[in-house]
């Protein structure tokens, strides 16, 4: 990404896209909560940053005031309102039949019939892995794992893995910055899963069973009870917000994983002796690492905990933020491997609440429990201050290099 001017003061100058706010987003966000908890910054066209946890499920449930039809904040001007990518990108009432049409295939019974297929698909990315000193958890394996589960789900050839990636970073990184990449990659993607649709049409009753035939064959009813199929651009948009949605926030979850395990022995030492603690760890992970900041424009002049924010503006709702909120969480700054009554917002909050986070969960889990069956004792190979994060609305370790110990 382009070089951009250093922050001068983060209550008044935030950049969500800098190196700094990568590298420390967690000190930034609590100086905030503590300080200002509704910042603006001069940047992106006067943008807001929500940070406690009570104002961001305030703001968020008021889906009039604080619209989804822009989810990230770029150097665009906020009323460039970019791809329509239902429903993440929809308000109610045209959200709510959209997403209930997808919602069928990521249900808990759709999870458990996929999770045979996930097992397999991490035991053959940590086969390629055997014999190594040192294995990158987030590049060898932490970053495939989604990608491969996505192109399954989407009945894609494997070899569509690398262009997957591709765009997910040019989408959600370099392309914040640099807004010709992200067209670039917005262009491929349409043209892609364009193609997918008319061979699912083309193939007719014999179509696999997959994401691309399921959004092709999708209803979205109406408000008399009828309902009707799904628009070209909604299938594309929706196939489009699957594969976003579903591969980077799982990777830099699992490779947070991966990089907390690897720097801190004895919560690795009680997981590995203590498999049951796994559905409590999970969450955990989610809630201290959790990845997603996304954005809301405003269509009206209102008030967040007192403070004015302007119409046509855009805002940032820091779930990560929310999550170590010490006026909601007991010690947010402390890791609890066995943390009871978990009540996180790492899927957010509101009706546009994770539509994937049964697969999520189901993949953290079947992936750290493969690792931690081959791998029961590893440490970060390098000093945890050299891990670097990524930039953008999702935030994760770029790179977790790890000394299998024997
Ligand atoms: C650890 C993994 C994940 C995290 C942390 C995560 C986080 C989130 C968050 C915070 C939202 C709320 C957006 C908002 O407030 O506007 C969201 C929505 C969404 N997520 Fe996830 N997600 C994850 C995995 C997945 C997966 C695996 C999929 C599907 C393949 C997925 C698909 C979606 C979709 C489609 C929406 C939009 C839902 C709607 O607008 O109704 N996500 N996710």
């Amino acid at each position: 990404m382009a070089e951009r001017p250093r922050v001068a003061d983060w209550k008044t100058d935030f950049d969500h896209l800098s190196d700094e706010w990568a590298a420390k987003s967690p000190e930034i966000l609590a100086e905030l909560r503590e300080e200002c908890p509704v910042a603006q910054t001069e940047r992106f066209w006067g943008a807001y940053l929500v940070s406690r946890h009570a104002d961001i499920v305030e703001t968020a449930r008021d889906t009039e005031t604080f619209s989804n039809r822009i989810t990230v904040i770029n150097d665009n001007h906020p009323d460039n309102i970019g791809l329509e990518l239902p429903p993440i990108t929809l308000d109610p009432p045209e959200h709510g039949p959209i997403r209930r049409a997808l919602l069928p295939s990521f249900s808990p019974k759709s999870t458990d019939e996929l999770e045979p297929k996930v097992v397999a698909m991490a035991e053959r990315l940590l086969d390629a892995t055997e014999g190594r000193d040192v294995v990158d958890g987030a590049i060898d394996y932490a970053q495939l794992l989604p990608i491969d589960v996505m192109g399954y789900l989407f009945g894609v050839s494997p070899e569509m893995g690398p262009s997957f990636r591709r765009w997910a970073d040019a989408m959600l990184k370099e392309g914040l910055g640099d807004l010709e990449i992200a067209r670039t990659a917005a262009r491929e993607v349409q043209e892609f899963f364009a193609s997918q649709l008319r061979e699912r049409e083309e193939q007719g009753d014999d179509a696999p069973d997959d994401l691309v035939s399921t959004v092709l064959r999708a209803q979205a009813e109406l408000p008399d009870g009828d309902s009707r199929p799904f628009g070209r651009k909604e299938r594309i948009g929706a196939l489009f917000v699957l594969m976003l949605g579903g591969i980077d926030t799982t990777w830099s979850t699992l490779g947070s994983m991966l990089f907390h395990l690897g720097s801190h022995p004895d919560d690795l030492q009680r997981l590995v002796a203590e498999p049951d603690l796994m559905p409590a760890a999970i969450e955990e992970f989610l809630r201290f690492y959790s990845p997603a900041t996304i954005a809301r424009y405003i269509t009206d002049d209102a008030e967040i905990a007192g403070c004015p924010v302007s119409e046509g503006k855009r805002l940032l709702l820091s779930y990560p933020s929310a999550n170590r909120d010490p006026d909601y969480f007991d010690q947010p700054d402390d890791f609890v491997l066995d943390r009871d009554d978990n009540r996180h917002m790492a899927f957010g909050v509101g009706v546009h609440r994770c539509l994937g986070s049964n697969l999520a969960r189901m993949e953290l889990r079947v992936g750290l429990s493969a690792w931690l069956e081959r791998y029961p004792r590893f440490e970060l190979a390098v000093e945890p201050h050299e891990v670097a994060w990524s930039i953008g609305p999702i935030r994760g370790p770029r790179s977790v290099p790890l000394r299998v110990l024997k």
